[in-house]
């Protein structure tokens, strides 16, 4: 019988369902917190003992000293990012020797974030994306093109000032040529990347190898996607989406763990639906009801400050999630934001000029010509921000779970009814 132990962490959304705070409370009972994806862009809150802490690249684990935390060779290191965020949790002490970082994954330079500002500002009104401008399109552009910089170039300075020098002769014609921009000095570039390098050296291992050694021994592993189903390269609402594949096969590639070592995949629903950026979004709400989930649910962008769009859920988008995820359970995220919303709104199907339209469209560009047709379910006025127990909910708290259970065939593992660690009804997950 197979000893393993390893979850998977994604959202189902468009990101910010509060996959932060669903891994800080599975947190004391995991040996390895490993992210595989994606970069700075993110933004994972998490609120412990009223104190909130924002990572936007390290994995949330890392709150829990002398655990493993893990950056995977999926992910895109803005290195200066690594080192602040690193820099900040080190200096309260936390046990150096549990972060390890895979030297194949990609680094962002700074002419990745001029490139993704650049781009936004050339894509013009109607084109945007919307991104964090953290340069994580740009850094996996080179990567794919095979014109990047890893981690093991970064740390290695004779590799770096081969590869860079001709990486920035590119660069400079396109910041030159095309954008009319003053060409990046070698030096200015070389510098400060080898000074990085230096100092992440020492965390530099053979993260898949690590991994490999922990799943065997049966050690807890917890894989922390960042962003959604609905921002996937491939699956989402492309090309309003980012640069990884944010969906549970992201996690394979981006670690060098194998599909067979996954034992469950948890599946991040927010009570209610936000996006942050450009994109079809059927559910969003315009109305007062809108502005009051964004005020309620401090629905603010943790890595920009956007304001975040807001909406009901959508059962359609949320069944294409929970397939694409293969989820087991789902964590319901900010069930108390609802309280007090008066009748609550789930999208069941879309209407297209007068005709019924049940799942989610191969071809997302038409999600902006869909209705949604909603279904009222009764809201509830107590505070549940106290309860510890399912049985602890208001009746039309409880049916709106059961409600999500049943259309998405998962059941609900774990419940947010607060932002602090304490605030969660935990069903066994
Ligand atoms: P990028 O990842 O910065 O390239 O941005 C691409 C799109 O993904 C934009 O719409 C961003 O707002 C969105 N996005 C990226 N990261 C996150 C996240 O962590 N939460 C929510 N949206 C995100």
């Amino acid at each position: 019988m197979s000893n393993k132990n390893v979850d998977l962490l994604v959202g189902a959304q468009w990101g910010d369902e509060g996959k932060g705070k669903v891994v800080d409370i599975l947190g004391s009972e995991v040996d390895v917190f490993v992210r595989y994806q994606g970069g700075a862009n993110a933004g994972h809150t998490v609120v412990a003992d009223g104190q909130k802490v924002v990572f936007h690249l390290l994995p949330s684990g890392m709150l829990y000293p002398g655990k493993l935390c893990v950056l995977g060779n999926g992910l895109v290191i803005d290195p200066e990012q690594f080192l602040n965020e690193t820099g900040e949790l080190f200096s309260k002490g936390q046990d150096k020797a549990r972060l390890a970082v895979s030297p194949h994954a990609h680094v962002v330079m700074p002419y990745h974030k001029m490139l993704d500002k650049l781009q936004e500002e050339s894509r013009g009104k109607g084109r945007k994306i919307g991104t964090t401008g953290r340069g994580i399109g740009p850094c996996y552009v080179d990567k794919y093109s095979r014109s990047g910089l890893r981690i093991e170039d970064l740390i290695n300075p004779d590799v770096l000032r081969e590869r860079l020098t001709y990486i920035l002769e590119e660069k400079n014609q396109i910041f030159t040529k095309l954008y009319g921009q003053k060409p990046l000095p070698f030096d200015e570039v070389f510098e400060p990347a080898r000074k990085w390098g230096e100092a992440i050296a020492p965390y530099v291992d053979d993260t898949r190898a690590l991994l490999r050694r922990a799943v065997d021994e049966g050690k807890h592993v917890l894989l922390e996607g960042a962003q959604a189903a609905l921002l996937d390269i491939d699956h989402g609402t492309y090309p309003y989406v980012t640069s990884s594949s944010t969906s549970a096969s992201g996690a394979f590639t981006g670690t060098g763990l194998a599909p067979n070592d996954l034992t469950r995949v948890i599946s991040v629903v927010k009570a209610y639906t936000t996006r942050v950026g450009e994109g079809p979004f059927p559910t969003e709400d315009f109305t007062e009801a809108g502005e009051t989930l964004r005020k309620n649910g401090g629905e603010f962008g943790a890595t920009t400050g956007r304001p975040r769009r807001c909406g009901w859920l959508d059962v359609p988008a949320l069944k294409y999630a929970t397939e694409l995820n293969g989820a087991n359970v789902i964590a319901l995220t900010k069930l108390d934001v609802l309280t007090g919303m008066g009748d609550i709104k789930v999208c069941t199907s879309y209407d297209r000029n007068g005709e019924k339209v049940t799942s989610w469209p191969t071809d997302t560009r038409v999600l902006s010509e869909f209705k949604p047709v909603y279904e009222t379910l009764p809201g509830w006025d107590e505070d549940i921000t106290e309860c510890k127990n399912f049985d602890d909910l208001p009746e039309n708290a409880k049916s709106y779970v059961r409600y999500i259970e049943e259309v998405l065939h998962t059941p609900v593992g774990l419940i947010g009814v607060g932002p602090d660690r304490n605030q969660t009804i935990n069903r066994g997950i």
